[in-house]
């Protein structure tokens, strides 16, 4: 069994390495990680959310076709200087945030052979000490402090913690599932006694689903490379920490209650776009006014558009 660590995790693993299908055409040439959201790449609030955590030292598994994600979180010296020459400082502080806010290394997957192959590939940079992986489609809001809360229950229990989202039992088969049990540490932290990857709904063992945020044992490692191709042939990260239950390993869940997105899905990606940009200064108040007109003029549901 893994003992409580001595060191919290500091390292992030971000992987970027799947195909986006489910939002195609777009991501034939963008990957959906860098599919704005108001006017950011979902990945660049992922990246701020890890730093914000205390995770400054992020890893990326990418992939074919990813390379725009290099560039991204690269200088850009010809851009900087067109802005400084300007005097655009607005623009050139958002740049600049774009590439200052973590250290952010690469390594390639090769092959899209499932997420926990894509965690696999981040074993030499974690070393030997537990770390967070961050999915970069799943975005969080800012005002809700997950990571943060599953890195202190990492740092008291040991082990490795997962977040969980009620998602009702009629979705409960599009992700993967736990049986839990309650903890003496409060409603949202929940003993993982079980769990299983998009299982039908009459066979799930609950209706709180895996979300993309993890702190994990660096024991994983070694499972995942033991871990047979799962559900869809591909090499799952729920069957290896199905694994780690199954030895006695601690894992802990933190149901979340705020709110998420998962931007690889066209319609949450929308929603995310519309709610965030309506909460900022520069957008929100003529975007709300504009919402509250257009919701008016809605037709109502099974008539169609004029
Ligand atoms: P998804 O299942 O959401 O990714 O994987 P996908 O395959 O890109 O999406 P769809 O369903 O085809 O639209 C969750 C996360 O795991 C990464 C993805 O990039 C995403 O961040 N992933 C998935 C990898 O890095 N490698 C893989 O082999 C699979």
């Amino acid at each position: 069994m893994s003992m409580p660590p001595t060191r919290p995790a500091r390292k992030a693993v971000i992987p970027v390495a799947g195909m986006g299908t489910r939002f195609l055409p777009a991501t034939k040439a963008v990957p959906k990680e860098l599919l704005p959201v108001v006017d950011r790449p979902a990945l660049q609030y992922i990246v701020e959310e890890a730093a914000r955590a205390g995770l400054p030292e992020v890893l990326m598994v990418t992939g074919r076709g990813k390379a725009a994600i290099e560039d991204f979180f690269d200088r850009t010296p010809e851009l900087e200087t067109a802005l400084e020459k300007k005097g655009d400082e607005g623009r050139l502080s958002a740049v600049h945030e774009s590439t200052d806010v973590a250290q952010v290394h690469f390594v390639r997957q090769g092959e899209a052979r499932g997420l926990g192959h894509a965690v696999l590939q981040a074993a030499a940079f974690v070393g030997d000490e537990p770390f967070a992986v961050l999915l970069g489609d799943d975005l969080i809001d800012a005002r809700d402090h997950l990571l943060e809360q599953m890195l202190a229950v990492q740092a008291e229990h040991g082990g490795s913690v997962i977040a969980l989202l009620d998602v009702g039992r009629e979705n409960i088969d599009k992700y993967g599932a736990v049986a839990v049990e309650p903890t003496g540490d409060g409603s949202d932290v929940v003993a993982v006694t079980g769990l299983v990857e998009k299982p039908p709904v009459d066979e799930a063992p609950s209706s709180l689903a895996i979300i993309g945020r993890y702190v994990l044992a660096p024991e994983v490692f070694d499972v995942l490379r033991e871990t047979a191709p799962g559900r869809g042939g591909e090499i799952q990260l729920t069957d290896a920490l199905a694994t780690l239950v199954e030895r006695g390993e601690p894992v802990h869940g933190v149901v979340f209650g705020g709110r998420r997105y998962d931007t690889g899905d066209k319609l949450d990606y929308l929603k995310a776009v519309i709610r965030l940009a309506s909460e900022r200064d520069d957008l929100g108040p003529s975007l709300r006014g504009w919402l509250r007109d257009f919701v008016t003029e809605l037709p109502a549901e099974g008539a169609s558009p004029s």
